[in-house]
């Protein structure tokens, strides 16, 4: 996956709402693959989202959510680490040293700080200084490589920016991450046809109960092409969600069909509806065991925690040394 082996890889999910397809077909996917040949660190970033919840019981839960959900979607707690944010409080020391070198106009320039605050997300201290929480998160484990969408092209920038910096000041000492952008793959469109995101509220949940699903699916919009004439298979967001999940001769099945005429789109969206259903109905009984087994999450945090922990005492201690911030008690 991405051609990468042996390689340390690293990436944080903000726990800020239910996971959907987009996330499944843009991120999750890539992350759990990589973990095959490579040794992954994933984690929950609870810090950055106490910039945007500020409510304990739902912070709490859907840091929880996400654990949850990796772990039913297929993250192997033997092959990858996963952990919470903040199980490593190494990471708010790393933050506040980098923040002593970063330049204010280098997070001034910052795009999701300005949209944030256009989206109405209180201008907190927190929120402008998010790329250098970010920057630590990275560092702190040497990751090598960084698997994110797009839109964080700019904070791995940054993170490269401060590890230059600080390497420039104190000496080689951290490790500069490459950037490695996910292929878009898939831009998964939402059931209005704009990207999939949470922001738009157009979203197909992973795991919704089958009722909501069902009314998410059946809202998604089409054209009116009366239902005998053809349909341009490529332009409609039933086909191209579909064609995500379907194997290559179901989608040649219902690419024919549209172009033939006679086929509705209320006949593809049954069809839609069954194959999301169906493809991540191991995942879904997966998550009931796992819900029936909270302890065994809990384990795996405690223990991916520990591991996470080990490797980022050691990279602080480096830091450490370097800027001669002194530490009798260890
Ligand atoms: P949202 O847009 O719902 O807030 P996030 O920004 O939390 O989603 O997404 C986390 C990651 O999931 C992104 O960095 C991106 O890689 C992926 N992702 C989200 N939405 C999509 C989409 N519609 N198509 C492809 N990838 C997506
Ligand atoms: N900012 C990322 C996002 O919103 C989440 C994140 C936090 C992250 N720390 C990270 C991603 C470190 C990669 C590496 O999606």
């Amino acid at each position: 996956m991405l051609g990468l082996k042996n390689r340390r890889i690293l990436s944080g999910i903000q726990p800020s709402g239910e996971l959907h397809l987009g996330n499944y077909f843009g991120a999750i996917r890539q992350h759990i693959a990589l973990q095959e040949e490579n040794e992954c660190y994933y984690f929950v970033a609870n810090l950055h989202a106490l910039t945007t919840i500020r409510d304990k019981e739902k912070l709490e839960a859907a840091t929880f959510q996400v654990a949850l959900d990796y772990l039913a979607l297929g993250l192997d707690p033997e092959k990858a680490v996963l952990f919470i944010q903040s199980d490593v409080p190494e990471v708010t020391e790393l933050t506040w040293i980098l923040s002593t070198i970063t330049p204010m106009g280098l997070l001034e320039r910052a795009h999701s700080y300005k949209d944030k605050l256009a989206r109405g997300i209180l201008p907190s201290h927190g929120l402008f200084s998010y790329p250098v929480l970010m920057a630590a998160d990275i560092l702190i484990y040497d990751s090598e490589f960084v698997p994110v969408g797009k839109d964080q092209k700019q904070h791995l920038e940054m993170t490269r920016d401060i590890a230059i910096k600080f390497n420039g000041t104190f000496g080689d000492t951290l490790t500069v991450p490459e950037e490695l952008i996910m292929p878009e793959v898939a831009v998964v469109p939402g059931i209005d046809g704009q990207k999939m995101s949470k922001s738009y509220d157009n979203t197909l949940a992973i795991f919704a109960g089958r009722k909501t699903l069902k009314q998410r699916v059946m809202s998604i919009v089409t054209d009116s092409t009366p239902l005998e004439e053809p349909k341009d298979p490529d332009a409609n967001n039933v086909f191209l969600l579909y064609k995500l999940l379907a194997t290559p001769e179901e989608t040649a099945e219902m690419r024919s069909k549209f172009l033939a005429g006679g086929y509705g789109y209320g006949h593809a969206k049954k069809e839609l509806l069954e194959k999301i259903w169906t493809y991540f109905e191991p995942a879904r009984q997966r998550r009931e065991e796992l819900l029936e087994n909270k302890d065994f999450v809990e384990e795996v945090l405690r223990k991916g925690a520990e591991k996470a922990r080990a490797k980022a005492r050691q990279v602080m201690q480096r830091v450490r040394e370097r800027t001669g911030v002194l530490q009798f008690c260890k």
